[in-house]
Order: structure tokens, then C-alpha cells, then sequence
């Protein structure tokens, strides 16, 4: 039996487009665009939240990548209050936006949500006490709820995961601790083990770990730019993994 031809992934995260950014990340794209038939950019794709700067990282994108997009937006991507007109304009270029959807490429599924905080494991935040508490602790469950309606979407059968936050402790070790429950929550573990999923790409923890694994075995890869340019031994600020 023929063996179906593979499909390269190439993720990437925390692009921080700025005023300023132009170019950037030209050479990724173009290489990344010789090497894998998709990316994945888990958010962070702007400093501020900008329209602009989303602008500029378009036209980046047109220039220089010749491969289909998927992203997610991250918390960086909302500081001005304009997470929608950030996603039109990714979208305008091309960029297949997931926020609680799905979609499919080359027969393998990848469903999308940005994530939030909230801590890990026994030590997560639990929505009890001021009503302050209980909506962040709602966030975090409504974004895990929505993960799994975007899995809910999918029929493929293998699912791949993009998310900005970490759905585990491991991969953002390497930060301050005391940061931790700002950096992920296990709310977001609990779709990717019990949907199966084959992989799971997030970034923002710049300083955390590049693998780790769900309880379930699930791989999890911070692909955050700027860890993987520290780290990496070709210090290229993606990774790429094929299905
Ligand atoms: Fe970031
Ligand atoms: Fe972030």
C-alpha cells in the first residue's frame, strides 16, 4: 500500500510585528516556504495590536511565503482593543484565522484558539470568591470549550492543535514561576488528550521550553520565535514536523 505523501508543518509564534518591523521576518517566510507546504503562526503577531503593524506583517506575508497560513491571535494582538480589525487584515492576506474553528489541509486537520491563563494542575485557579476571579476563570474555560468545538468540527483523522497559550506546565519552565498561571492553564490539556490530538503548537512564553508532552502523551511544542533563536542548534525561529 502506497504510503500517502506527508504533510510538512512548519510552526512559528510571537512575531511582535512593530511600526518598525518591515522585512523581519522575510527570510523565515522564504524559507519556510522551500521547506514545509504550511505554517502555523501561533499568535503574537503584532507589538501592540495594531491594524498597522498587522499590515506590515501582510505584506511580508505576500512577498515572501508561498505556502498557506493558519493562525491564531495572542494576547499582544488585543492590547489596543482592535483584535478583529488585526484579524481582518491577516485575513485579507490570506491568512486562515482560527478562533474556535477548523479547517483542514491536505486531509489533516488543525483546529485553533488563542488560550488563556490560569495555572496548572492541582495549583490552577479555580472560580471562587470576587467576581474578578470567577470571569478570569471563566475565560479560561470558554476558550477550552471552544477548542473542543473546533476539534468537534473536525472528521480527519489526525488533528493537529495551534493555540498562543501553553496547555501544560512543562513547556514554559524556563520562565519565572511566579508568572506561570498568566502563561497557560490545564483547561486547554483536557480537549487535546480526550480529541487525540497529534501535536500541539503554541508560543508565548518566550523564555520556556521548546517539547514537552501532555499526560496523555500528546507532543507539545513552544514554538515562541525568540526561544527557538536562542535555543535551536540552526537557531531558526521555527520549527517544522511532518504528518
Ligand atoms: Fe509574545
Ligand atoms: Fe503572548
Amino acid at each position: 500500500m502506497a504510503n500517502a505523501k506527508k504533510l510538512r508543518i512548519a510552526a512559528t509564534a510571537d512575531l511582535h510585528y512593530g511600526k518598525h518591523s518591515q522585512g523581519k521576518m522575510q527570510d523565515l517566510f522564504a524559507q519556510v516556504s522551500r521547506e514545509a507546504d504550511v505554517l502555523l503562526i501561533c499568535g503574537d503577531l503584532t507589538d501592540y495590536g495594531l491594524p498597522e503593524e498587522a499590515e506590515l506583517l501582510a505584506a511580508d506575508l505576500r512577498l515572501h511565503l508561498r505556502i498557506p497560513v493558519l493562525a491564531v491571535l495572542g494576547n499582544h494582538d488585543s492590547e489596543s482593543g482592535q483584535p478583529e480589525a488585526v484579524r481582518k487584515v491577516m485575513e485579507d492576506a490570506g491568512v486562515t484565522m482560527l478562533n474556535g474553528e477548523a479547517t483542514e489541509v491536505q486531509g489533516i486537520g488543525f483546529a485553533g484558539v488563542c488560550g488563556f491563563g490560569g495555572g496548572f494542575g492541582r495549583r490552577m485557579l479555580n472560580a471562587w470568591g470576587e467576581p474578578l476571579i470567577k470571569a478570569f476563570v471563566q475565560e479560561a474555560i470558554d476558550q477550552a470549550l471552544r477548542l473542543e468545538q473546533a476539534l468537534t468540527q473536525l472528521q480527519t483523522e489526525q488533528r493537529i492543535v495551534l493555540m498562543h497559550y501553553a496547555p501544560i506546565r512543562s513547556t514554559v519552565e524556563g520562565e519565572a514561576p511566579e508568572i506561570f498561571p498568566f502563561l497557560g492553564s490545564t483547561r486547554l490539556e483536557e480537549p487535546v488528550n480526550r480529541f487525540r490530538v497529534s501535536a500541539v503548537f503554541h508560543g508565548h512564553a518566550h523564555n520556556g521550553t521548546a517539547e514537552g508532552a501532555s499526560a496523555t502523551q500528546v507532543p507539545v511544542f513552544n514554538v515562541s520565535a525568540p526561544l527557538l533563536q536562542k535555543h535551536a542548534p540552526d537557531k531558526q525561529p521555527f520549527r517544522t514536523f511532518e504528518l
